[in-house]
């Protein structure tokens, strides 16, 4: 069975951030979302893998490289826009050939195993295996209709109206007769060639297109409440509520509260970090209160009361600035931010201790 991930797209949800680099290389526990993915695949044993990319693909191509410490094989496929779902199996058509596949959005991340999942499915002659999650916000994602056998009889891409709280999840099993419907099926009134078209298409033909229900957590991180809650449910798997700080990490004078890891070269002093926070590499934490935060690799929180439920990107930096003023009047007010690559946010005042930063 081979592995098809699709990392192109243009992660308008997550501007600014998205704007300088791709969304499935945002950081999870100090971990690209895509690694999760890829590993994910190897464990389940797919190991020939090809990766859908397209802006960004120099960027993901530098991240992945050829999968070989992964134990895996990496081919790249170029899309040229994100023309959509079914566009990007049509794009992958020649590395694909005729191998039964495992589809999987490089921005999902999910609890259960993708073993369980793809068991039996090639023995199967199934032409398609979703995987359904039950959500609060259906019209957000792709919905399953069942009838009243537990059959899937219909899928409807965002609808205003959902039939049903089953969402599609961003992993699907194919076979060789979907390369035909992706083929047949025209762009949706968003200019995308929707992949629930073609799974339609496979439905209308007859063909049997099984699903299975997740039990355990599904996020789709495209945005950031999302991602923070994916980062919060990662860090505890991985630190349970203590703190993974690494050996050439600096900690001084403050307190973390697991679960929070911390990447080599950071530099924690006079702070409070935590929960949930992951620190990047070469990240400063200086005089400020951090909580459940995503710092990318090279970012600075100085001299902050308290920042919360903030994603900042790689090298941006929120600092408070000596200002004659006196303190600022939004000490008490905590602050929530998501910043794009470079980013600077200067609080100005509220230092009364002649310390300050500058730039
Ligand atoms: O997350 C699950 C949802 O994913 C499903 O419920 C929906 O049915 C499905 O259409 C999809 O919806 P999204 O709006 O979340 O899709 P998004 O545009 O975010 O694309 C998903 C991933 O695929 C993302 O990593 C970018 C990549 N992609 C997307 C398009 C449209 C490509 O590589 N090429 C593309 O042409």
């Amino acid at each position: 069975m081979k592995g098809l991930i699709l990392s192109g797209g243009s992660g308008r949800r997550l501007r600014p951030l998205t704007h300088t680099s791709a969304k499935q290389l945002v950081p999870i526990a100090n971990k690209p979302i895509l690694h999760y993915v890829v590993e994910d695949l190897v464990t389940a044993g797919v190991v020939d893998i090809g990766i859908v990319v397209g802006d960004t693909g120099d960027e993901v191509r530098a991240s992945v490289g050829d999968g070989s410490r992964w134990g895996a094989s990496v081919t790249y496929v170029d899309q040229e826009a994100p023309l959509g779902l079914a566009h990007a199996v049509l794009v992958a058509g020649e590395f694909l050939g005729d191998d039964p596949f495992v589809m999987y959005l490089g921005d999902n991340m999910f609890e259960d195993s993708l073993e369980r999942v793809v068991d039996g499915f090639v023995e199967s002659g199934e032409a398609a295996r979703l995987l359904l999650a039950r959500v609060a916000d259906p019209s957000a994602f792709g919905v399953a209709e069942l009838d009243d056998a537990g059959n899937i009889v219909d899928l409807i891409e965002k609808p205003a109206d959902p039939p049903s709280d089953l969402a599609l999840v961003g992993v699907y099993l194919f076979g060789p007769a979907i390369h035909e419907a992706v083929r047949s099926i025209e762009p949706s009134a968003r200019g995308e060639l929707e992949i629930t078209d073609a799974i339609q298409c496979l439905l209308a033909d007859g063909a049997t297109v099984d699903h299975r229900v997740l039990d355990g957590w599904w996020i789709d991180t495209g945005k950031k409440d999302p991602l923070l809650a994916c980062n919060r449910l990662v860090l505890a798997r991985l630190a349970g509520t203590g703190v993974v700080v690494d050996d050439e990490a600096e900690v001084g004078d403050s307190t973390l509260v697991g679960p929070v890891v911390v990447g080599a070269g950071a530099r924690i002093v006079d702070s409070t970090v935590g929960p949930s926070v992951a620190v990047g590499e070469g990240c400063r934490i200086e005089g400020s209160t951090v909580v459940d935060s995503v710092l990318m690799d090279g970012s600075a929180v100085l001299g902050c009361r308290r920042v919360v439920a903030s994603v900042l990107g790689r090298e941006a930096k929120v600092q408070r600035t000596r200002s004659a003023d006196g303190p600022a009047d939004d000490a008490a007010v905590d602050l929530s931010v998501l910043l794009g690559d470079h980013s600077v946010v200067d609080l100005a005042g509220g230092v009364d201790d002649a310390r300050g930063w500058d730039g």
